[in-house]
């Protein structure tokens, strides 16, 4: 057995689809269930998870930061924070059962240039009992992506709403099964919760999360095969 169960959450949706409130409440349910978190945003959104928070740019230190606290947020605003972000992920490395968290991923691994220390978290961090949740609003949009290599790499798609059509072909490909019938999902609005689908990119799995017809207030779950 190739150690524990850990996941790599690919979530991906529009602007405004439900993506952070998603990836909030896995936040949430995990507690307990990792030891540091690691949270590296071009905003200051999930701070409030973390004690300690650093703004970096291309350089920083990661590993006084990760010394000093058990939940860490990373606030990169560099232009190019390849280097700083090798060494978080060489840092990550030496530690177990980490959860990351990456939001807006597109900065962070662009196609053809990812910050190899970080992408090493999601290929070893397996066994140290690393998770990872990478958020993004396009796969590969008109105006950029994330790297096919990074993609690869999740263990789940989930997906809200998606309508770019380099994005819906994208989305397509990993999760045939929901097609072009992404563009479909309902964003969240008036209160009402967003729609989803998600595929186990391990297992074939995959299903929809959908507003209930009876009370769309609630969501059920509609498997997909
Ligand atoms: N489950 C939900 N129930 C009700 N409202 C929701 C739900 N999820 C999201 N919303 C609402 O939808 C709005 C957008 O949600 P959220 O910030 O999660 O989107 P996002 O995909 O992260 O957007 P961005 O790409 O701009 O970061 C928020 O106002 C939020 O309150
Ligand atoms: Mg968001």
């Amino acid at each position: 057995m190739g150690g524990r169960q850990t996941f790599r959450l690919l979530i991906v949706g529009k602007s405004g689809s439900g993506k952070s409130t998603l990836a909030r409440e896995v936040i949430r349910r995990m507690e307990g269930r990792y030891r540091h978190l690691v949270i590296v945003n071009r905003k200051t959104e999930f701070a409030e998870f973390t004690e300690g928070r650093y703004r970096v740019s291309e350089e920083g230190d990661p590993r006084s930061a990760l010394r000093r606290h058990r939940k860490v947020i990373f606030y990169v605003t560099g232009y190019d924070p390849r280097p700083f972000l090798d060494a978080l992920g060489q840092e990550i490395m030496r530690l177990r059962d980490v959860l990351v968290v990456v939001d807006e991923a597109y900065h962070f691994f662009p196609r053809g240039a990812v910050p190899r220390g970080l992408f090493e978290v999601l290929t070893g961090g397996r066994e140290l009992g690393h998770n990872a949740i990478f958020i993004t609003q396009m796969i590969q949009g008109a105006t950029g992506g994330i790297d096919p290599g990074v993609r690869k790499q999740a263990s789940h798609l989930v997906t809200f709403r998606v309508t770019e059509p380099n994005d819906v072909r994208a989305v397509a490909e990993h999760f045939p099964e929901l097609g072009e019938r992404v563009r479909d999902l309902k964003r969240p609005e008036g209160g009402l919760p967003p729609e989803y689908a998600v595929k186990n990119l391990d297992r074939e799995e995959a299903g929809l999360v959908l507003r209930d017809p009876r009370d769309p207030r609630r969501r059920v779950w509609v498997r997909l095969t």
